[in-house]
């Protein structure tokens, strides 16, 4: 089958009474119908270990696309998804269950058209990616030589390097490499597909995308939400494996990476990896200087109280978890070498927002520059929650002497889609059925970020800080703006 052709598939989703099969998988799925996005030939089953029949799933599952698809529900629309929607109740390490489902899909084969292909999706807790793909391999459901069969793993990918090579090995002892779509929800947002566009399109921003005119890179994901209900998970996670090692990690070898020799999915990899391999070398001088942890207190959101890390549920009342990361890392290569990136990333603090600072270095301090303390040049990539691109640039302020004044070229996108942009999951749902892996992980980015991560980690186990050391709602600790001002520079905020 030709890339960029759908193949008629059923979408085996396990994990289907989960927040993120409802929340995400669903709707995105509407969403594709909706658009006639989806082939003819196309069926979804759900497998979870509740008690539901098919009726009193479609039902959930027509509330939660009701709460959450962008597009409103429709009678006509959701009567051919309903009737395609499936559910088997079964425990994943079940041997009957997979029998079972077995047939099921060997059913529905005939009904559908769907060939044999199969798309699986591991909308699961991570104990149980390695079971059900042994599973699926024991009952003869993995690898087919007649049929395609794709295997969609969500995160965490490992807790660390050695658990993600352990998961790899026996992912791929079942499943190719070309046939395993490791998601990172980062690579499906609009505007971060569009900064290789931005970067390789346009003149103005490729010939000035270097050491000689870019001063340091700012790449933020902050959010106001707490850990919510998922204190267990985020106790043995923290901020730097929750966000940094995967989402922060993708925005920076996107900004970094040198042009792909052409637009294929292996060129554009080859390209990011060269830059996770380029990270300058950390030690523990390196973790001590450029990296900053924190955790959030009590304080107030809005006009909300809320409760501090610990004292969240699930949460250790003397933890050491870390909910913000800020760090300056180096891309140790031609194009970047001595140009700081300064990623930061948090929870409970005072904006939701993912956005990609490119500050652009002075001109000589003569002229205009002698006397006024000029703001300097800024792109800025906005991901979330607006979505465009806005450069910042001085001009004369009207009506005055020569008084100089910072202003702004804008381009709102969600402004143009009237804020409807498609959700991430649409694209790459999209894309795992037309065998595109260009906005998944592959092997060895997660193998380089996991490795820059476990060093961190493990230097970081020798010292503690006092935690917590952040009012939620605010940047979040004192030391990442000092991180900053020691350099002369400061986090920008536009
Ligand atoms: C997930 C993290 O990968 O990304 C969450 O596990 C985080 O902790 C989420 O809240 C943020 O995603 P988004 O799309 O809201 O920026």
């Amino acid at each position: 089958m030709n890339k960029g052709t759908k193949m008629p598939s059923i979408v085996v989703i396990f994990g289907g009474t989960g927040d993120l099969t409802h929340r995400k998988l669903m709707p995105s799925l509407y969403n594709l119908f909706h658009q006639r996005q989806l082939p003819d030939s196309f069926a979804i089953v759900s497998v979870g270990r509740k008690d539901f029949s098919d009726e009193e799933y479609r039902e959930q599952v027509r509330i939660s696309i009701e709460k959450f698809t962008r597009f409103k529900l429709t009678e006509d629309v959701w009567s051919i998804m309903r009737e395609r929607i499936y559910y088997v109740r079964f425990n994943f390490s079940d041997d009957g269950g997979y029998v079972k489902l077995k047939n099921i899909l060997e059913e529905m084969d005939d009904k559908y058209n769907t060939n044999g292909n199969r798309t699986y999706y591991l909308a699961v807790s991570p104990e149980y990616f390695a079971v059900i793909v042994d599973k699926l391999k024991h009952h003869d459901m993995a690898l087919s030589e007649k049929s395609i069969r794709r295997l969609v793993i969500e995160k965490p990918f490992g807790k660390d390097l050695s658990s993600a090579e352990e998961l790899n090995d026996k992912i791929t002892r079942v499943f190719t490499e070309d046939n395993v779509y490791r998601i990172d929800h980062y690579l499906g947002k609009e505007m971060i597909q569009n900064i290789m566009v931005l970067r390789f399109s346009n003149p103005i921003f490729g010939h000035l995308w270097n050491n000689n005119y870019i001063d340091n890179v700012q790449i933020t994901s902050s959010e106001t939400v707490g850990v919510e209900n998922r204190g267990g998970y985020y106790e043995n996670a923290g901020a730097l494996k929750d966000m940094i090692q995967n989402h922060l990690f993708q925005l920076l070898t996107l900004i970094a990476m040198e042009a792909p020799v052409n637009l294929d999915t292996k060129s554009i990899r080859d390209e990011k990896i060269k830059i996770l391999k380029a990270i300058k070398h950390v030690d523990e001088d390196f973790v001590r200087h450029n990296m900053v942890r924190g955790q959030y207190g009590p304080g107030e959101i809005g006009i909300n109280k809320v409760n501090g890390y610990r004292q969240e549920e699930k949460v250790a009342p003397d933890s050491d978890v870390e909910t913000f990361v800020a760090m300056k890392v180096f891309v140790d290569n031609f194009r970047w070498a001595g140009v700081p990136f300064y990623l930061r990333t948090g929870k409970r603090m005072k904006n939701k927002t993912t956005e990609i600072v490119i500050q652009f270095k002075e001109l000589p301090k003569i002229l205009y520059a002698r006397e006024n303390n000029l703001v300097p040049n800024l792109l800025i990539i906005k991901v979330q929650p607006m979505e465009g691109v806005i450069f910042q640039f001085n001009a004369k302020k009207p009506g005055t002497g020569n008084e100089i004044v910072p202003v702004k070229m804008d381009f709102c996108q969600n402004c143009q889609m009237e804020n409807n942009s498609p959700e991430a999951y649409e694209r790459l749902i999209s894309d795992v059925l037309k065998g595109d892996s260009t906005l998944f992980t592959r092997w060895d980015e997660v193998e380089y970020s996991w490795r820059f991560v476990d060093k961190i980690i493990s230097i970081w186990k020798n010292s503690k800080e006092q935690f917590p050391n952040y009012v939620s709602g605010t940047w979040g600790p004192e030391a990442s703006q000092e991180l900053l001002s020691r350099d002369n520079r400061q986090w920008w905020e536009i």
